[in-house]
């Protein structure tokens, strides 16, 4: 009997139980021994539930017991979620994890733990909850350099944008509906203003190019400025909005990384992935593009991933898997002044202005004086300057970038 525990019980936590309950004997079948879930970790009173008596609140309970093999962190956070990862590790016990922010943020040092120890550190669960990324970029994937990684990382957003352009329902509403279904994070700032993508942008990016691209440092926008007036027009452009992790590779080694949000054309696959699903397209300079679809977000869809990693680890104990990317003294982000876009625009002012102020592409007939442009490509910097620019003659009300 294989011994495993769980730290931390909210819904991703409670799903991992779950799942180890539900498809014990299936799990067992590809281990080769029944697995046991043999403590869960949270402070909070759980004593009412069927397996009450599993819980602890004392970690160290987890970490000197030697019949423990494998723990799931699902905790969240980077303080206690990064001490008890760290312990686990040097214990010599694998960690699997679905928590993005801190392998985003300090995942290239567990991994260097878990190696010193002859462990594993997994996460899966960390980007596109149920969907397995991690495992084909490293496996399947990996005789590709990586050119482009564009995708819709976050299902709380998507879910939003989905509610505001099939249903004309408030952002508040939507973020509301989305907190109920468990897809939020607990502060949901994380989701709305981008900050969720951008991690798991960073982890991809990790991944393909093998340094570290640290959040802090990625350019990150949400989707808190999105109206459903933006949403109508670019409906009547033939595109929806949404918000896009991304990394591209330029020939130099360098890349872009960011999160912003876009209009993209509805022809293109990644227009109709609605709801809390997520979508990643991955350009191998061999296989071209790939793309994953699936549930991005929710319990059970995350849960599968990281008791997953946990089968893994089991199966794995004797020789760890490989995995590994730099401190980041490559310096391989590059900024993004230099990054060019076409750009939708939402401008109230003369169209003279206009006209000689962005490479209009298209332009509609004016709406109480309110103009709606198409630019033609266009450096970040650039625009950036032009929308200052025409600030002094009127009032630039939105500018996204077009994919
Ligand atoms: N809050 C995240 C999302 C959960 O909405 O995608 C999964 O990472």
């Amino acid at each position: 009997m294989i011994k495993v525990a769980i730290m931390g019980h909210g819904t991703v936590g409670s799903g991992v139980y779950e799942v180890f309950e539900m498809n014990a004997e299936k799990i067992a079948r590809v281990v080769g021994e029944p697995v046991e879930v043999k403590y869960v970790l949270d402070l909070r009173d759980f004593s009412a539930l069927p397996y009450g008596n599993k819980f602890v609140t004392d970690f160290s309970v987890i970490e000197n017991d030697p019949e423990v093999t494998v723990v799931a962190e699902v905790m969240g956070g980077v303080g206690a979620a990064y001490t008890f990862t760290k312990r686990c590790l040097e214990a010599g016990k694998s960690v699997c994890t679905s928590n993005k922010e801190l392998v985003a943020t300090r995942g290239e040092e567990l991994l260097q733990i878990a190696e010193a120890h002859g462990v594993n550190y997994m996460f899966e669960a960390s980007v596109g909850g149920g969907i397995p990324i991690i495992r084909p970029m490293l496996q399947c994937l990996a005789a590709n350099e990586f050119d482009e990684i564009c995708g819709i990382l976050n299902g709380t957003t998507n879910y939003i944008l989905t509610q505001m352009i099939h249903n004309d329902v408030t952002f508040a509403d939507a973020l509301k509906q989305a907190q109920l279904n468990g897809y939020a994070e607990k502060d949901p700032t994380a989701d709305i203003e981008g900050h969720d993508a951008c991690r798991k942008i960073c982890i991809l990016s990790d991944l393909a190019l093998g340094d570290k691209f640290d959040p802090d440092e990625v350019s990150c926008e949400g989707i808190t400025k999105i109206t459903l007036e933006d949403v109508a027009n670019a409906d009547k452009l033939g595109c929806v909005i949404k918000l896009l992790g991304r990394m591209v590779r330029n020939e130099d080694g360098t890349a872009y990384a960011y999160v912003a949000p876009h209009l993209i054309h509805k022809d293109s696959p990644l227009a109709s992935v609605e709801d809390v699903f997520n979508a990643i397209m991955v350009k191998g300079n061999a296989t071209g593009d790939v793309m994953f679809y699936g549930k991005g977000a929710g319990k059970l869809a995350t849960a599968s991933a990281v008791a997953a990693d946990m089968m893994d680890c089991v199966e794995h104990a004797e020789r760890r898997r490989r995995i590994m990317w730099g401190d980041g003294s490559k310096h391989l982000l590059r900024p993004m002044d230099t990054l060019q876009s076409a750009w939708y625009a939402r401008f109230k002012g003369p169209r003279e202005e206009l006209e000689k102020g962005l490479p209009v592409e298209s332009l509609s007939e004016p709406a109480a004086n309110v103009f709606v442009v198409r630019t033609h490509k266009l450096a970040t910097a650039e625009m950036q300057k032009r929308i200052a620019k025409l600030n002094e003659c009127g009032e630039v009300r939105a500018a996204i970038r077009i994919l």
